[in-house]
């Protein structure tokens, strides 16, 4: 294989911190690549009116692989004023450039894998028969649709005579003809046959390849009939190449109270875009949160690799940092299984599963501690502490 040129986006606050961290172990691991930073996030927004500029673009579409650590975003009107002088006035908005990357590039697959790590302090746990406390083995892959439904943006306040008329053309619509239309907010949900042929497809692939042996739809078709039905119909349709594999349906609300009740029964989850979202943070939840929410945009193209936190800038300037670099790691592993580098990914995945069965450094997270500069003097281990203990069992 030809050495990969991976576009490192390191982004804002601890993006900057934890993406270094796992380049240092990709270094360790032998993985050869070339690497060029681009740049991504909130100063590109305030100096150049633009957080994804054309130059990470153009450097995306020449490599294919990105390897990005987190942006702060901020609402409107707060980003308009931290525009530079020069800018403001001149109808620059903001957009989320992560959220654009999705869409420019259609990384329509977004997957989230939920492990639970034995010893880790932070996986669930539940009381069992006679009270006997039980930690389930929780190995959960959520599969996101990344550019449709609810978040493909085709939404309005007021809407104007076109759209309103073409909603009164449903008999719903009734229900809220008399509603004065600057009272009305529409957002909507659209599904395409293709990307649920995508999503589900490539759900059932990697159940295959990894042997788990239930796919669940998890969407909500008894009352969202259209799209989340066109899941489930999409669901039934590929299940049947697949029939070692069971296919399961959940509806998104019961899926959020069962995940807490019997999580280590679920293998692949598929859901659309907002559920998916809803549904990978509530497993994340289950095996430590933020810092091990890993996650992989993939396209037919273009892959991104990203943990699921944000920039969290209340740490960004801690010296020496606090923030667990887990979550960009094992990103930085899926994008190793992405370039077939499966045996190296596994080695990492190995290497941190031993440093938290070991728990003898664990960041502020792990030991349930508040985040900040005393968590050190209470026995946390800093970011370049968790590094180069993953980095020392390699
Ligand atoms: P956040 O994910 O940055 O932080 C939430 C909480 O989790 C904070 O208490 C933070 O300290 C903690 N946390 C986050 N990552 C951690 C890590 N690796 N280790 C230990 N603790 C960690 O989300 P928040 O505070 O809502 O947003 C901060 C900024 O990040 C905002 O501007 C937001 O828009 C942006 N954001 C960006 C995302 C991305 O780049 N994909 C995703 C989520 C938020
Ligand atoms: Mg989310």
């Amino acid at each position: 294989m030809t050495k990969p040129t991976i576009v490192t986006m390191p982004g804002d606050g601890i993006g900057k911190t934890v993406l270094p961290a796992a380049i240092k172990v990709l270094d360790t691991i032998g993985f050869e690549a070339d690497y060029v930073y681009a740049d991504i996030g909130w100063e590109f927004w305030c100096t150049e009116g633009n957080p994804l500029p054309q130059r990470t673009i153009d450097l995306l579409k020449e490599h294919k692989i990105g390897l990005f650590g987190a942006i702060t975003s901020k609402p409107k009107t707060e980003a308009a004023k931290e525009l530079s002088p020069e800018l403001q006035g001149q109808g620059y908005t903001y957009y989320s450039p992560i959220v654009g990357l999705r869409q420019l590039f259609q990384l329509d697959i977004c997957m989230r894998p939920c492990r639970s790590f034995p010893g880790n302090p932070l996986n669930f746990i539940r009381k069992g028969a006679g009270g006997a406390v039980e930690e389930p083995k929780v190995d959960v892959v959520i599969f996101r649709q990344n550019t449709e439904g609810l978040y493909c943006g085709v939404e309005w306040t007021n809407p104007e005579d076109q759209v309103w008329n073409a909603l009164n053309t449903h008999p719903k619509f009734k229900a809220f003809a008399d509603v004065p239309r600057q009272e009305l907010a529409v957002s909507t949900r659209i599904f395409t046959q293709a990307g649920c042929n995508r999503i589900v497809g490539e759900a059932f692939k990697f159940a295959e390849k990894f042997g788990y042996k239930s796919v669940t739809i998890c969407e909500k078709p008894n009352v969202i009939r259209e799209t989340s039905g066109m899941m489930l119909e999409t669901g039934k349709r590929i299940q049947k190449n697949y029939p070692h594999i069971e296919l399961w349906n959940t509806n998104i609300d019961a899926q959020m109270m069962w995940l807490t009740k019997n999580p280590e029964d679920y293998g692949i989850i598929v859901a659309g875009n907002m559920f998916g979202d809803i549904v990978s943070d509530g497993f994340a939840g289950l095996v430590g949160g933020l810092g091990f929410a890993c996650s992989a945009n993939i396209g037919q193209e273009v892959a991104v690799f990203e943990p699921t936190h944000g920039s969290a800038p209340k740490y960004e300037t801690l010296e020496p940092s606090i923030v667990n670099p887990i979550a960009m790691i094992l990103s930085a592993c899926m994008m190793l299984d992405h370039l077939g580098e499966t045996e190296k990914a596994t080695v990492i995945r190995n290497a941190i599963a031993t440093v938290i069965a070991e728990g003898k450094f664990m960041s502020y997270d792990l030991l349930k501690l508040r985040g900040g500069p005393e968590a050190l003097d209470k026995g946390a281990a800093s970011t370049d502490q968790v590094t180069d203990a993953i980095i020392s069992r390699i």
